[in-house]
């Protein structure tokens, strides 16, 4: 059932390659364009919508928090993204022209349907970016769209993550096709860097778990961790702070690099981890300079600097201790490459100290209680 591998947690990160490709198959036409009339509403009432409010939990809300960089810069509508449990209880602003996106890896959590069914008493249109068919969310909500990531076993959500992301491009992507806010040109060309993206993960997998594995073990006994990143970097940064709390029990903390400043970085003393998230130096130099320099505040601290950074990203190879690398993609497309080492770095972290990764303390995989 594991396929070989030591753990389900082991295989399904191995599977983020397919669950990329599969959540991508099916949904284009012979002209190349996006083509979701599965999802069960009709272009027109697409065409309406002017705000969007992701809703979802955990790493489902980090995937939410990804597509929300994109989706604003592609259709020019607002997106918010909200924590499920917190969503009802403010009184958020909903109209027939709201597309409520609820994410969900099982379709059963009870959080993201409770603001779901609020949504919808509220006149707002649902649709549910799922991972399991037949599941109670997308049941409930106007509309549907799958990641195709198959079966997620281990408790600690991975392949799901990226399918995640990529089912809410192809949703903003959409959004942009009938909405008309981008040349066809633009959407073909965001769409054939998708289709890429398998490739440069299974080179993460390949080439880069060796050295990931290393880091893990000179870190196994750190009592804490920074994660720290910028832009699509952030929700990066939470997801892969997530992930080692989750499984290695490790005390860790994600957050913006920018608020460095306004706090966080009282907590970096010598030896201290801290994991960066490094944008490409191409095209958003000034993104990347600020990161840089983040880095060499918390060094100048005596921080030990974890970076996952372009290959071949000079400032990163100088300034931290330790560079994960991933291949050159656009700014948009890097959180799929990005937290792949950091999904290995927590697995590795977990197995080091002896414990089960499938199954960690605490945790269901479904939280079906508010
Ligand atoms: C993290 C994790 C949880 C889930 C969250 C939402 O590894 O597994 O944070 O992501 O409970 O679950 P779904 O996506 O099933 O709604």
């Amino acid at each position: 059932q594991k396929g070989g591998w030591d753990s389900y947690m082991d295989k399904e990160i191995h599977e983020d390659p397919q669950a990329v490709a599969d959540t991508l198959l099916g949904r284009f036409d012979t002209n190349g364009d996006l083509n979701l009339d599965e999802v069960r509403i009709d272009p027109e009432t697409f065409r309406q919508i002017d705000k969007i409010i992701i809703v979802a939990c955990g790493t489902a809300s980090y995937a939410g928090l990804v597509a929300k960089y994109a989706i604003e810069h592609w259709v020019r509508i607002p997106v918010e993204v909200e924590l499920a449990h917190e969503f009802r209880y403010r009184d958020p602003i909903l109209t027939p022209r709201t597309l409520v996106v609820a994410i969900s890896q099982s379709g059963e959590t009870m959080d993201t349907l409770m603001a779901l069914r609020h949504a919808r008493e509220q006149g707002s249109q649902v649709l549910a970016i799922c991972n399991t068919q037949g599941s109670t969310i997308p049941r409930e909500s106007d509309a549907v769209l799958y990641t195709h990531a198959g079966p997620e076993i281990a408790v600690a959500s991975t392949k799901a993550f990226v399918a995640q992301i990529v089912a809410a491009y192809l949703l903003g992507l959409y959004l942009a096709q009938v909405k008309g806010t981008m040349f066809r040109d633009e959407i073909h060309q965001i769409v054939d860097s998708l289709k890429v993206m398998p490739e440069k993960i299974q080179w993460v997998l390949d080439t880069q778990a060796e050295k990931v594995a290393r880091a893990a073990t000179s870190l196994v006994d750190a009592k804490s961790f920074l994660f720290l990143g910028r832009h699509v970097g952030y929700p990066v940064a939470m997801e892969g702070a997530l992930k080692l709390k989750e499984i290695a029990y490790t005390f860790t903390e994600g957050f913006a690099a920018g608020e460095l400043k306004h706090g966080p970085i009282a907590l970096v003393e010598p030896g201290e981890p801290i994991v960066v998230i490094v944008p490409s130096s191409r095209g958003r130099d000034l993104l990347h300079n600020k990161v840089i320099s983040a880095i060499e505040e918390v060094k100048a601290r005596g921080a030990f600097v974890v970076a996952v950074a372009e290959e071949g990203d000079p400032d990163a190879e100088r300034y931290a201790d330790v560079v994960f690398y991933r291949p050159a993609c656009p700014t948009l497309m890097s959180p799929l490459v990005d937290v792949v080492p950091l999904q290995l770095f927590a697995l590795d972290m977990a197995k080091n100290k002896g414990l089960d990764v499938d199954k960690p303390r605490n945790l269901a995989k479904s939280v079906t209680v508010e």
